[in-house]
């Protein structure tokens, strides 16, 4: 089992929506079984809110499926509990680190995996959730050919 915890700041729009995008990818691929994936905020600012509603729009639009579970914050027994902690953007990660002490060096940037390594576009600022969903997706495919899946 392979644990992945996805972390944006508000886990409101881009952590949900990798967790849901990658859900629905390995559910397609039929190897769900072998994933366990969740998804955080570096912030409590949206404690308890659920996805935004453009995030949810979309979701809606691209057919994936997501439940609306509340954000939460990301806290240290995170650390023990998950094998890839994978955040969208570079401040992401200095925060993570703040909270959780990375001795194993599981955190990663998204894009990282990438052939064009670079933070995930914030839409909560740009307002373009095509952006950041194809972003996700590119992401989220080539961390899983690092898998080998
Ligand atoms: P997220 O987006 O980190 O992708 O969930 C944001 C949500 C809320 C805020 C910023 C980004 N905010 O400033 O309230």
């Amino acid at each position: 089992m392979i644990r992945v915890l996805f972390v944006c700041l508000g886990n409101i729009c881009r952590s949900p929506m990798a967790e849901f995008i990658m859900k629905d990818i390995v559910n397609k691929k039929g190897i769900s079984n072998k994933f366990y994936i969740d998804s955080a905020g570096t912030s409590n600012e949206e404690e308890g809110n659920s996805i935004y509603y453009l995030a949810k729009e979309k979701l809606d639009k691209e057919g994936i499926p997501y439940t609306l579970k509340g954000a939460r914050k990301i806290n240290s027994s995170d650390y023990d509990k998950f094998d890839y902690i994978i955040c969208m953007e570079r401040v992401n990660e200095i925060n993570i680190k703040k909270i959780i002490n990375d001795k194993y060096n599981k955190v990663f940037r998204l894009l990282d995996f990438t052939n064009n390594p670079r933070d995930i576009s914030d839409p909560w600022y740009t307002r373009n959730f095509n952006v950041c969903f194809d972003e996700l997706n590119e992401g989220i495919n080539s961390f899983l050919e690092y898998l080998g899946f």
